[in-house]
C-alpha cells in the first residue's frame, strides 16, 4: 500500500533532470497543488523547494487566475500547450516578467508549467527608454536652467536696491522674502547644471574608500538607530573615474535610503547595506561588459511609492515633502559619465538601489 508521501517522493526522483535546465519549471497537480519544482524555479522564487512542493502554484502570479483557468483546460483536454505571459510573485524583489507554457502528460494530473524570464528584455528596454530619457532631460535642463538664471541676479539686486530705500520693518520683510527665494532658486539652477559643468576630474578609484566615506558621513548625520553593513569584494581592481562625483553618487543613494528609514530608525531597526560584487559577462546599455563593478545600496524601509517607481531618476520627481528631485537624476549622470547605469529593484522592506560601472 502506497503512504501519502510516496507520491512525492517518487515525483522528486522522476522530476529529477528537471533540475538541469536553466528554464523555470514545475510539476503541478490539475488542483494546483505543487508536485515538483525544479532548482531554477526555487532560485527565481526565493523560497526552498519543500516550501514550494504542496503549495497553490496560481498564487505564485500576480494574477492567479490565469493559470488556474489554464490547468482546468489541460485537465479538461482543452488544448496539448497553452502559453501566454505573467508576473511572478518573488520573495523580497520585484514580480518577474515570464512566458509561460502549460503542457499535459499522459497522466492526468501531471502537468508541466514552463517560465521563461522575459526580464533580459524588459531589462534592455527599459534601459533604452532610460538613456533616450537622459539625453532629452539634459537638454531641456540646461536650456530651463539658464533661463531662470539669467533674470535671478536682477530680481535680487533690485530688491537689495528697495530695501536700502525702505524704513518700514514690515516692507523690509517682503524685500526679504523675495532675495531668500532668490538665493533658494539660484541653489536649485546651481544644482540643475552643476554635472554639465563639472570638471570630471579623473583619477584612480577604489570603491571602497568612496563607501567608507560615504559611511562616515551618513553615520554623522544619523548617530543613533541606523546600523551600516559593509558585504566588499575586496578583489575589485580601482577603475579610471572621478571620485568625488561617485561619492557624490552614493551619498545621494544612501541619503534617500535614511530617509525612507526614519520610522526604522526610531525603532532601531534600520539597516543599510553596501555590498560590491564583481560581474561577469554582463550586458547593460546595450553593450556586454566581461567584467563590471556592482555596487548595491539597500535598506529595509518602506520601498519606493507605486506612484513615481518608473519616474524616479527623471528630474523634479520627488516623494518627499521639500524633496526637489534631483537627487538620482544626478547620481544617474555621473554614473553615465563613467559609461554606467543605476538600476532599482523596490519592494516594501527591501529597496536595493545597484550601481554598474564596466572594469578594465
Ligand atoms: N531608498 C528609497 N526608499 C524609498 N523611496 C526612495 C528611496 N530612494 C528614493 N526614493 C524616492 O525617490 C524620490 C526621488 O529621489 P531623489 O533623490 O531624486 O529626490 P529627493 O530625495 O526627493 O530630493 P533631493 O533632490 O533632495 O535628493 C524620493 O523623493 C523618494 O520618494
Ligand atoms: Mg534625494
Amino acid at each position: 500500500m502506497a503512504s501519502a508521501a510516496a507520491p512525492a517522493a517518487s515525483a522528486a526522483v522522476r522530476f529529477q533532470s528537471f533540475d538541469l535546465l536553466a528554464t523555470l519549471v514545475a510539476v503541478v497537480h490539475g488542483n494546483g497543488a505543487v508536485l515538483f519544482a525544479n532548482a531554477a524555479l526555487e532560485d527565481a522564487l526565493g523560497i526552498s523547494r519543500r516550501a514550494i512542493v504542496g503549495s497553490h502554484f496560481p498564487d505564485s502570479f500576480t494574477e492567479p487566475a490565469h493559470l488556474q483557468n489554464g490547468l482546468q483546460g489541460a485537465g479538461g483536454n482543452q488544448f496539448a500547450a497553452l502559453r501566454y505571459d505573467a508576473w511572478l510573485k518573488r520573495l523580497n524583489h520585484e514580480a518577474l516578467p515570464v512566458h509561460v507554457i502549460v503542457t499535459q502528460t499522459e497522466r492526468a494530473d501531471e502537468i508541466i508549467v514552463e517560465l521563461l524570464p522575459l526580464e533580459q528584455q524588459a531589462r534592455q528596454d527599459r534601459e533604452e527608454r532610460l538613456s533616450e530619457q537622459a539625453q532629452s532631460n539634459k537638454e531641456l535642463i540646461r536650456n530651463l536652467a539658464h533661463e531662470i538664471k539669467n533674470p535671478l541676479g536682477g530680481i535680487r539686486g533690485a530688491a537689495q536696491l528697495l530695501e536700502m530705500e525702505m524704513e518700514s520693518r514690515e516692507l523690509i520683510e517682503y524685500t526679504q522674502v523675495i532675495i531668500h527665494e532668490a538665493d533658494r532658486l539660484q541653489t536649485l539652477v546651481d544644482r540643475l547644471l552643476a554635472p554639465h559643468r563639472r570638471p570630471h576630474l579623473v583619477g584612480d578609484v577604489n570603491i571602497h574608500e568612496v563607501c567608507e566615506r560615504v559611511r562616515s558621513l551618513i553615520l554623522a548625520e544619523f548617530p543613533k538607530g541606523l546600523k551600516v553593513v559593509r558585504d566588499y569584494d575586496t578583489s575589485i581592481p580601482e577603475f579610471r573615474g572621478d571620485r568625488e562625483q561617485l561619492i557624490q553618487t552614493v551619498l545621494n543613494i544612501a541619503h534617500n535610503a535614511c530617509q525612507a528609514l526614519v520610522e526604522q530608525i526610531t525603532q532601531g531597526q534600520a539597516c543599510l547595506t553596501f555590498r560590491t560584487r564583481i560581474a561577469r559577462q554582463t550586458t547593460f546599455g546595450k553593450q556586454r561588459y566581461r567584467l563590471a563593478l556592482e555596487l548595491h545600496v539597500i535598506d529595509n524601509g518602506p520601498g519606493v511609492p507605486d506612484s513615481i517607481k518608473d519616474r524616479i531618476f527623471y528630474p523634479l520627481v520627488s516623494g518627499r515633502e521639500g524633496g526637489s528631485g534631483l537627487g538620482l537624476t544626478l547620481a544617474q549622470t555621473f554614473v553615465q559619465q563613467h559609461h554606467g547605469l543605476i538600476e532599482c529593484d523596490s519592494v516594501p522592506g527591501h529597496t536595493d538601489f545597484k550601481i554598474l560601472i564596466p572594469l578594465p
